[in-house]
């Protein structure tokens, strides 16, 4: 078979033997910083004692029972607590195994919930450009990633896209300020030539992760597109697979703008990458019709609710509860962001620091006044990402956030309990990376 290089670059990959903290080990010993282990999964570190501890006797007693036959304390437990920790704005929980199926759950449950109240014609999806909701054929379709979606392009549904709401890269004529109502106004008018009557949702990050290398949207973006889907019917689906479950420094990213979408999908922070866990929140008012017509959610895998994966999240979550570990991610995310943009301001090719807690983003572009990115070939943001892993960092890199193939970002999302000394080690080696690859040394 012929061998592919890694996603990430990177020629060889070392054999992972242990993690501790905010440390990985690989087989030879060698040292990485988890700057963003993944994207953005780690929440407590690795191989915390009182994580595994909970699996452990959750194996112990029983690994698994099918969820359609028996419920648990596990699930019971973690499904009362994520409930409470989202304010207490949604009825139901769908569990699933990862982002992908979370966020075509979403989708599904949208369908559902107009085919319950008879509104079958209600079967269209609104995305936006720019964005990653994942790689089934129905998370990929409402995703703008060009290089994801290549070869599957004619399998995937027909979905509307609107455009992306970046303040650092704004539509031609449209000032910062005037960005929220501009976007909503595009939105309502794509509702109106589909016809409300045949949109079923508008699916979107409420900060955008992988597609866009970090972008919150604008003050009073999320409330007015929120307005625009009440006035037509349509449901607000927003993923926070990346960017919730505590990372942007509230557990609902959408909390911090006041907004509760009608279902929401998590994953990545919601059991902290121990086992899989991902999961579908749906509010009252969505999922009344369903109960009411269909008894319950067409959307069940055999896998969903796995026990010792409810178990992980449930241990997960209550490190993070107890440890006040939200409010340390809100609080040191501002000054940690901060202290990165003085610390790489030194970089005409930084163009823009940006995000919120421990969820940022950096931009590197040719030039700072144009913001104009570099080519694709370069692949930039890989070569930053490699040299830090060669330093011992992990980086999480992005391309094509600025129109579908060029643009370079770099991820910095590291654990919620990571040190303040370990923060101050991911700004050294990130800095010294980035200058690596500016000066080709
Ligand atoms: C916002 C968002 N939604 C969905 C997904 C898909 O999640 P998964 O890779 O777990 O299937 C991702 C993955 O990166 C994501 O960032």
């Amino acid at each position: 078979m012929k061998k592919r290089p890694s996603g990430f670059g990177i020629k060889e990959l070392p054999r992972i033997v242990r993690g501790e903290g905010s440390y990985l080990f690989d087989a030879s010993g060698k040292r990485y910083l988890d700057g963003s282990g993944g994207p953005a999964v780690f929440c407590v570190g690795h191989a915390h004692p009182e994580v595994n501890a909970a699996i452990t006797r959750q194996l112990d007693a029983i690994a698994y029972a099918y969820r359609y036959l028996f419920t648990s304390s596990a699930l019971d437990s973690l499904t009362e607590m994520v409930l409470r920790l989202c304010g207490g704005h949604f009825e139901d929980i769908v569990y699933t195994g990862s982002g992908s199926e979370a966020v075509e759950s979403a989708m599904k449950i949208a369908l559902q919930h107009f085919a319950a109240r008879g509104l079958m014609h209600k079967r269209r999806f609104i995305a936006r450009r720019r964005s990653w909701h994942g790689n089934t054929l129905g998370a990929l379709s409402i995703s703008d990633f060009a290089q994801r979606r290549r070869a599957f392009e004619g399998s995937l549904l027909d979905v509307t896209f609107v455009s992306a709401a970046n303040p650092y890269r704004l539509p031609d004529g449209v000032s910062g300020d005037a960005l929220a109502e501009h976007l909503a106004a595009e939105l309502d008018r794509s509702i109106i030539s589909l016809g409300p009557q045949n949109v079923a949702a508008f699916v979107f990050e409420p900060i955008v992760g992988a597609a866009g290398g970090v972008v919150p949207a604008p003050e009073g973006y999320a409330q007015a597109i929120h307005a625009v889907c009440r006035k037509h019917d349509v449901l607000l689906i927003a993923d926070e697979v990346m960017c919730g479950s505590g990372r942007s420094g509230t557990w609902r990213a959408l909390e911090h703008d006041g907004v509760v979408p009608d279902i929401m999908s998590i994953a990545k922070g919601l059991a902290g990458g121990y086992i899989p866990l991902a999961a579908t929140l749906v509010t009252a008012r969505v999922a009344a019709p369903i109960h009411d017509e269909h008894g319950a959610f067409m959307t069940g895998h055999t896998f969903t609710g796995h026990t010792a994966a409810c178990a992980a999240g449930l241990a997960v979550q209550h490190i993070v509860e107890r440890d006040h570990l939200v409010d340390r991610v809100r609080t040191v995310g501002s000054v940690f962001q901060r202290t990165i943009r003085d610390a790489l301001s030194r970089f005409d090719e930084v163009g823009d620091v940006r995000g919120r807690g421990f969820f940022i983003g950096i931009e590197l572009v040719r030039d700072r006044q144009t913001r104009l990115p570099f080519s694709a070939e370069r692949a930039l943001s890989f070569d930053v990402a490699a040299r830090a892993f060669a330093d011992g960092l992990i980086c999480y890199p992005c391309s094509g956030n600025v129109d579908g193939t060029a643009g370079d970002t770099l991820i910095i999302a590291p654990p919620y309990n990571a040190s303040d000394g370990e923060l101050e080690e991911i700004v050294t080696k990130l800095a010294g990376a980035i200058d690596g690859a500016l000066s080709g040394g």
